[in-house]
Order: structure tokens, then C-alpha cells, then sequence
């Protein structure tokens, strides 16, 4: 067992499992978090976010699997080693968790005095935290008191007070309402980065994600399926499961043949030379991924493909047209919109040019 060092990944997570009552949620996740990195987990509801983050915290054993934190060994098979106490994390969930009947400033102190540091200390360093969130006058108030907002800045002032060497995040913006919640994002994104905070952040909401993490890890059925910045994840998704979740664009189930990729009795035929995942991909069925952002309008002869507007959305700076994709729809998951500079009208008929160095190809799963 080595003691915490400040070179020592501030999170390794190897081949966490665990089960409840012999149902799997949390199927071998595998996690590496460098010191001061921010790691969005971010996954649809169930997937197991909530149940890992329990596991770091020291909540929940789990039952596979071996956890060390800062260097040390905390968590190891099916016995839970360190306690919560010990791991001396901090925490912000959802639901802030403060407590009523204290001060704002005795609650953001409540971690020195588990630890106990004295009282004059602990006032002194309280203060400076809330200031660092920007709530220096706020110390003498109640949290009944206070804004959403407000409170789950409290909750993030209680949480690095103590200067701890892993933050987790459990959906800390969900209670607030969309404006508050974008504003709060970057704020929160800004101020984790300048305390140099290694943190765990995990949210359903994919814009979140990416205004918070350096890297994001997409969770799908209790397995981190990928990790990577979010430009890599958008420009290289694993697979076909990471791509349909994170909504990149259309996903065309058609066959690999002779070289070509083609769906929807050849209403779409791409040469598979060059498109990423083709060597990989043999003959036979497959999922083409075409992204929103390798969609551009052409002239109806000279396209990859046709379509039909549905309709245009002008988005203040450019349209959006929706389309509908006539013989190849059957075969298409996910609605296909296309950015224009030129508004269009319903019912006309338009051709699409593709990027091809931007479409994906994966073999159908057996
Ligand atoms: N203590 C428990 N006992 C039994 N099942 C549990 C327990 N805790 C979690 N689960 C189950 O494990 C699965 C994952 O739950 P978890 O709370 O980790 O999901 P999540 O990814 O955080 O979802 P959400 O986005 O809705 O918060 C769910 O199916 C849940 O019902
Ligand atoms: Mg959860």
C-alpha cells in the first residue's frame, strides 16, 4: 500500500462490479483520473453512474474489483476498506444536502469539525471558501434563505473546504431550472479548474458534460463504453451505441458489398474506401453513421443522397432544414437535419452531399 502522493492518480477504478441482489449494474468499469482532472461520467438513467460514484465515496462496497484513490488502497474484492471518513472526499449531489438549522457559514465548517480543527480555524477557512464561490457576505444567513443556485454553491464550498483530493458530483445542476443550470455550468466549470480540483462530475445532460470535463466518459449498461475529450468522442465514437446516445446524427442500417456501402434498394451507395471503421468491417450487414455535421445541401443530380424538407428552422444565424428521406427511412434511426445558409421550403426536393471522411462504418452485431 503506498501513502497518497501528489503524482498518484487521484482516481484508479479497476474492474469495479457490482451487483444487487445477482442483478449486474456496474459490469467491470475501468477509470483513471490524473491529478486535477475533471471526468464527466455521463449515461442515461439506470445506467449505473450513481451506484459508481457510492463506490468511490466509500458508501457502497463493491463486489467486484479494486479502487485506490490518491495512490492508496481503498476499496478492494468485497470488502469495503476505507470508510467514507477516511477517504475524506467531498461531495455535492442534487439535493445540496444542507442543513437547515445551521448558518450557512457552520454549514460549509461541518467538515473541519468532524476533523476537528478548531473552532477559530474553522471559521477563518468556512469564510474563505464561500468567498471563493463567490458568497463572501452570505456566511450569517440560513439556507432556507437563499436561492437554488445559491444553496448548491454553499453545498460547493462545503465540499472543498477541507481541501480534499477527489470531488464527486452527483447531477449537482438538475434542480435548477435550463438558464440557471447553463450559467451555473460554465461558472462551476471555471472555479473547478482554478482550485486545481480533480473531480468526478456525473450528469445526464450532455452539454453539461462538455462545459464541465476534460474528458467524458460515456456509460451504457453499467460499462464505461468510451472515454475521450468531447471533440474525440464526436469526431470518433466507439461504436455504434456511443453514436445513437450521444445523438451525433442518422444511422443507416444497409450492407457492406463489393466495396460499397448501400441501403435502401441504392437510394444511398458510398464507395467504403476511406470511411473511418472500413477495413475493420468486413462484407455483410452494417451501420453507416452519417453525423449532422456531414450533411451539406447540393444540387438534386449531383448529391450522395435526395431528400424531402419536412420543414425549416431558422436558427438566427443559419436554417435547419428537416428531412425526410423517402426510400431510404426504413432504413434510417434517428431524424436527419441538415445546416443551410439559404432558407428552404417544405416539400421541395434537395440533394446531399456527404462528408465522407466523417462517416463511420460498423459491422451489424450478430
Ligand atoms: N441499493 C440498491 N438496491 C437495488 N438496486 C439498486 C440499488 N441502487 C441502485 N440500484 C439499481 O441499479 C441501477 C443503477 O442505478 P444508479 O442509481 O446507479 O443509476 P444512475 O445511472 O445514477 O441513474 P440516474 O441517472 O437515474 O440517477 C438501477 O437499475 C437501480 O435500480
Ligand atoms: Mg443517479
Amino acid at each position: 500500500m503506498r501513502e497518497q502522493n501528489d503524482d498518484a492518480a487521484a482516481l484508479e477504478a479497476e474492474a469495479i462490479g457490482r451487483a444487487f441482489d445477482g442483478r449486474t449494474v456496474l459490469a467491470g468499469v475501468d477509470l483513471r483520473l490524473g491529478p486535477g482532472e475533471v471526468i464527466a461520467l455521463l449515461g442515461p438513467s439506470g445506467c449505473g453512474k450513481t451506484t459508481l460514484l457510492r463506490i468511490v465515496a466509500g458508501l457502497l462496497a463493491p463486489t467486484t474489483g479494486r479502487l485506490r484513490i490518491g495512490g492508496r488502497l481503498t476499496a478492494e474484492g468485497g470488502g469495503c476498506a476505507a470508510p467514507p471518513e477516511a477517504r475524506g472526499l467531498g461531495m455535492v449531489f442534487q439535493d445540496y444536502a444542507l442543513w437547515p438549522h445551521l448558518s450557512v457559514r457552520d454549514n460549509v465548517a461541518f467538515p473541519l469539525r468532524m476533523r476537528g480543527v478548531a473552532r477559530k480555524e474553522r471559521r477563518a477557512r468556512a469564510e474563505a471558501a464561500l468567498a471563493q464561490v463567490g458568497l463572501g457576505g452570505f456566511a450569517d444567513r440560513w439556507p432556507g434563505t437563499l436561492s437554488g443556485g445559491q444553496q448548491q454553491r454553499v453545498a460547493l464550498a462545503r465540499a472543498i473546504v477541507a481541501e480534499p483530493p477527489l470531488v464527486l458530483f452527483d447531477e449537482p445542476l438538475s434542480n435548477l431550472d435550463r438558464e440557471l443550470r447553463e450559467s451555473l455550468a460554465v461558472e462551476m466549470g471555471r472555479l473547478i479548474r482554478r482550485l486545481g480540483l480533480s473531480s468526478v462530475y456525473v450528469t445526464h445532460d450532455q452539454a453539461e458534460a462538455f462545459t464541465i470535463a476534460d474528458r467524458v466518459a460515456v456509460m451504457l449498461d453499467g460499462r464505461i463504453a468510451q472515454i475521450d475529450p468531447p471533440e474525440a468522442l464526436f469526431a470518433r465514437p466507439a461504436s455504434v451505441a456511443v453514436a445513437r446516445f450521444l445523438n451525433i446524427g442518422a444511422i443507416f442500417d444497409g450492407a457492406l458489398e463489393d466495396g460499397r456501402f448501400r441501403c435502401g434498394r441504392g437510394a444511398l451507395d458510398v464507395p467504403a474506401e476511406g470511411l473511418g471503421g472500413w477495413g475493420v468491417c468486413a462484407s455483410g450487414p452494417a451501420h453507416l453513421l452519417v453525423p449532422r455535421t456531414a450533411v451539406a445541401p447540393a444540387d438534386p443530380a449531383n448529391g450522395h443522397l435526395r431528400a424531402r424538407v419536412v420543414h425549416c428552422q431558422f436558427q438566427g444565424d443559419r436554417y435547419l432544414l428537416h428531412l425526410d428521406l423517402g426510400d431510404v427511412a426504413e432504413t434510417t434511426a434517428g431524424h436527419l437535419a441538415c445546416p443551410s445558409d439559404r432558407p428552404a421550403r417544405a416539400g421541395e426536393l434537395i440533394g446531399l452531399a456527404l462528408a465522407r471522411d466523417r462517416l463511420r462504418l460498423w459491422p451489424t452485431a450478430a
